[in-house]
C-alpha cells in the first residue's frame, strides 16, 4: 500500500521533474480544480480525470506501483472530489477495473472517485447481442470495482446500441448506475453516434478530441449541446501523436497568460476550454504526469485570441 508519506514524496518530486519552481507548484496545487456541470443533472465534476486503459495483467510490478500512485494523485486534494476514473470491462483483461477498485478500497479513497466504465459484448460496432450477456458483464464490473453504485457506464465503441443502452437504462432506473452513455474514437462512427445522441436518453458520450484532431467540434459537439449531453474527451494527446509533433520544442512564453506551464497543460486547456466539453480523461501511468495533467484544470483558461494562436502554433508543427 502507498503510504501518505510516500505519496507526498512523489508529489514533491513532481515539481522537480516538471521543472517547476516549488513556489509555482505550490501556487498551482493551491488553485482549485475547475469543475463543469453534467447537463442532465447539474452535478459538477472536475474537468480533468484519468483514462485507465493502461492498467493490465501484463504490467510489471513497477508499472503497477506507478498506476497506483497515479490513482492517488487523481483522488488527492480537496476541494474538487468526484474526479473521473475512466475504465472499461475490456481494459487489461479486466485488470483496470479490478486493480483500481482494489487500490481505492484498500487505500480509503473509493468515495472520492467518479467511477466511469464501459460495457460491450458486441465488439467494435458489432451486431446484436444477448441481454443476459450484457447484464453479466455489467455485474462483473460492479464486482471488480467493489461498488454498489457505478457513476457512469457507457456502451463501448458503439456496440449494439439498442440492446446495450436498453440494459443500461434498466440499471439506471434501479438506481445502480447514475449516468449512462456511449463512446467511439472512430470518425467513421460519428454519424451513427450523432443518431444515437438524438434518439436515446443518454447523459454522456465519450469521444476523441485534441488540439490537432477537431472533427468532433463540427459533427458531435453541436448535437451534445442541443441534446444536453455531457462530453468526456478521450485521446487529448492523440496518444503519442502530439508528443512526437512537439518534440523538444519550448513551450511559448505566452502560455503563462492562461496558466499553462507545460505542454500537457497547454493541450488540456485547449480541450476543456470548449463549451461542449465536460471532462477530459488523459491516460497516464506516471504520477508526475497525473499531477501535471490536473494543472490543465487549474487557473485561467485560454481566451478566443489565445485559442487562435494555439491553433496557428500547432498547425505549424511537423506531422500535421
Ligand atoms: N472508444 C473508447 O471508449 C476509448 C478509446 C480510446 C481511449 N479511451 C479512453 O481515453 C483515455 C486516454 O487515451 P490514451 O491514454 O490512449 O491517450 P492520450 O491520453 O491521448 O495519451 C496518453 C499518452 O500521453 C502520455 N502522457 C500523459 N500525460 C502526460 C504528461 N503530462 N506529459 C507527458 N506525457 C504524458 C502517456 O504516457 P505516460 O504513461 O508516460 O504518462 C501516454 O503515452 C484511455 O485511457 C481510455 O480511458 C476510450
Amino acid at each position: 500500500m502507498l503510504t501518505r508519506r510516500e505519496w507526498l514524496r512523489i508529489s514533491a518530486g513532481a515539481g522537480a521533474a516538471l521543472s517547476l519552481n516549488p513556489r509555482l507548484l505550490e501556487a498551482l496545487q493551491s488553485q482549485a480544480l475547475m469543475t463543469k456541470p453534467i447537463p442532465s443533472t447539474g452535478e459538477e465534476i472536475p474537468v480533468i480525470g484519468l483514462g485507465g486503459r493502461w492498467i493490465s495483467t501484463n504490467s510489471t510490478p513497477e508499472e503497477l506501483a506507478g498506476h497506483r500512485a497515479v490513482l492517488h494523485a487523481l483522488a488527492d486534494g480537496a476541494p474538487a472530489s468526484g474526479r473521473v476514473f475512466d475504465s472499461a470491462a475490456g481494459y487489461g483483461g479486466g485488470a483496470s477495473e479490478e486493480l483500481a477498485g482494489q487500490w481505492a478500497e484498500e487505500d480509503g479513497f473509493q468515495d472520492q472517485i467518479f467511477w466511469a466504465t464501459k460495457v460491450n459484448v458486441a465488439g467494435r460496432g458489432g451486431g446484436s447481442v444477448r441481454e443476459a450477456d450484457v447484464r453479466a458483464q455489467i455485474d462483473r464490473s460492479f464486482e471488480r470495482m467493489r461498488l454498489d453504485v457505478i457513476d457512469l457506464d457507457q456502451v463501448h465503441n458503439m456496440g449494439d446500441p439498442p440492446t446495450q443502452l436498453g440494459v443500461l437504462q434498466e440499471y439506471k432506473q434501479e438506481g445502480r448506475i447514475r449516468y449512462i452513455g456511449i463512446t467511439t474514437t472512430s470518425e467513421g462512427q460519428y454519424d451513427a453516434l450523432a443518431r444515437v445522441m438524438r434518439d436515446y436518453p443518454i447523459d454522456f458520450i465519450g469521444v476523441d478530441y485534441a488540439i490537432d484532431n477537431r472533427v468532433a467540434e463540427e459533427v458531435i459537439f453541436p448535437v451534445a449541446q442541443d441534446e444536453g449531453i455531457a462530453v468526456m474527451v478521450y485521446l487529448p494527446f492523440g496518444r503519442s501523436r502530439m508528443w512526437s509533433r512537439i518534440g523538444d520544442r519550448e513551450l511559448p512564453e505566452w502560455a503563462a497568460e492562461f496558466d499553462a506551464h507545460t505542454w500537457a497543460q497547454f493541450m488540456l486547456k485547449f480541450v476543456v476550454a470548449h463549451p461542449a466539453v465536460t471532462v477530459a480523461a488523459p491516460g497516464t501511468g506516471d504520477p508526475e504526469h497525473m499531477i501535471d495533467n490536473l494543472g490543465g484544470g487549474r487557473g485561467r483558461l485560454p481566451t478566443q485570441q489565445h485559442l487562435h494562436r494555439m491553433l496557428q502554433l500547432v498547425d505549424s508543427l511537423p506531422g500535421g
